[in-house]
């Protein structure tokens, strides 16, 4: 499976990608995951990324295609994978055309999230990620069950991410609207495009999610 899932931030992209991998046996690669783990490991992409993303802007197109082209060479993408938040503007998308025609393993599809944007705010308030092992969580609609662990052992270190504060989630809405939303209608073209109803709980749209991906 060579999956995108698009849409607006707290659509609950990465979530729903965390659920299918395992399920279809590929990776979610995030890039957002890739720039936080930089950043933590205060690389050069990482200084350079942080200023970009605690503002809710868009690191650039050339670092984000580098950044994916080194990660779907990795051995554990070869039967596919889950992009989840690139491509987010049109040169993206281009570049991962140019990249996917060269490793001759074109997308299977593009699953648009669709979300009331008054829930998309509660989910971005609420919503808090282990530093450990990358798992999130929503602090109502999705906490750890009791005594749940990583994968270590050790407890989940919940922390809230610094860019799902108000001014900054506004910006990154109007960049979703402005630079990655036209995408829709790009991929809708190439008869790629598959529509989902973002609202609901987890199992509701995971359920949506598989039914749009089912042979037909
Ligand atoms: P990134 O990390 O990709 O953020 P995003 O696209 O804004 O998406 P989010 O992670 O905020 O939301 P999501 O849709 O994954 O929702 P989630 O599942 O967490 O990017 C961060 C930044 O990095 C960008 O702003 C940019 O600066 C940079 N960047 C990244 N990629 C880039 C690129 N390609 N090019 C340039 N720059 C890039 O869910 C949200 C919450 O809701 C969670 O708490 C979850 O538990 C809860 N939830 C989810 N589903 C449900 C449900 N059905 N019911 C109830 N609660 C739910």
């Amino acid at each position: 499976m060579r999956l995108v899932l698009l849409g607006a931030p707290g659509s609950g992209k990465g979530t729903q990608a965390q659920r299918m991998q395992a399920r279809h046996s590929v990776p979610q690669v995030s890039t957002g995951d890739l720039l936080r783990e930089a950043v933590a490991a205060g690389t050069q992409l990482g200084r350079a990324a942080q200023l970009v993303m605690q503002t809710g802007g868009l690191v650039a197109d050339d670092i984000m295609l580098g950044i994916i082209r080194e990660r779907l060479a990795r051995p554990d993408a070869a039967s596919g994978f889950i992009l989840d938040g690139f491509p987010r503007t049109q040169a993206q998308a281009d570049g991962l055309a140019t990249l996917l025609q060269e490793l001759g393993t074109p997308l299977d599809a593009v699953v648009l999230m669709e979300i009331a944007p008054e829930i998309l705010l509660r989910r971005l308030a609420g919503r808090r990620s282990c530093r450990r092992c990358g798992r999130v969580f929503h602090v109502e609609t999705n906490p750890p069950a009791p005594g749940e662990r990583c994968a270590d052992g050790r407890a989940h270190d919940l922390f809230q991410r610094p860019d799902d504060n108000e001014a900054t989630v506004r910006q990154r809405l109007a960049v979703y609207c402005e630079r990655t939303q036209p995408l829709i209608d790009h991929y809708a073209r190439m008869g790629l495009l598959r529509r989902i109803d973002a609202n609901g709980s987890l199992d509701e749209v995971e359920a949506r999610l598989e039914a749009v991906l089912a042979p037909a």
